[in-house]
């Protein structure tokens, strides 16, 4: 898989596991628990790997998508903060759910724009063996990252 691929693929999952967490009742309390760190895990380790190997790569290849790559950077601070408070947080508390919608339209919109700014011109601007070599990376990176914990505890 290239970069593209692994990075659609994790918007999709990320996606299905909104979409599922929102449409899981309250009384489904273990399943909402286990789609909660599923997300969160997915998620930071998903944006932990963009601004490490994507964003760098597409700051020095194209120059001109620096505005759209340091949008994207604060999409994801914000992001990261929701993520915090839910990692915190049960999933029967009050603020739980108005959190996920938040995180939820954050993401989609984000998905949306970074699909559009960064993704598209990344693959304009590198070779098929380049992006299947940054595809690799991906997915060793993922490896070596695993937990979300010193993603969630960084600024
Ligand atoms: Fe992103």
């Amino acid at each position: 898989m290239d970069a593209l691929d692994v990075l659609r693929r994790d918007h999709r999952a990320i996606d299905r596991l909104l979409r599922t967490l929102e449409a899981t009742g309250q009384k489904e309390a273990r399943k909402r628990k286990q789609l909660k760190k599923d997300l969160i895990e997915l998620l930071s380790v998903h944006q932990d790997l963009e601004e490490q190997a994507v964003y760098p790569t597409l700051e020095q290849e194209l120059p001109t998508t620096k505005p759209a790559v340091l949008k994207a950077r604060e999409q994801h601070q914000v992001q990261k903060r929701l993520m915090q408070d839910l990692q915190g947080m049960q999933p029967q508390e009050e603020p739980f759910d108005p959190k996920v919608a938040v995180l939820a339209d954050l993401v989609r919109a984000h998905f949306d724009e970074e699909d559009r700014a960064v993704l598209r011109p990344l693959a304009r601007a590198l070779t098929p063996d380049e992006l299947g070599e940054l595809g690799r990376r991906l997915e060793e990176g993922r490896r070596a990252i695993r937990s979300p914990k010193e993603y969630l505890k960084a600024d």
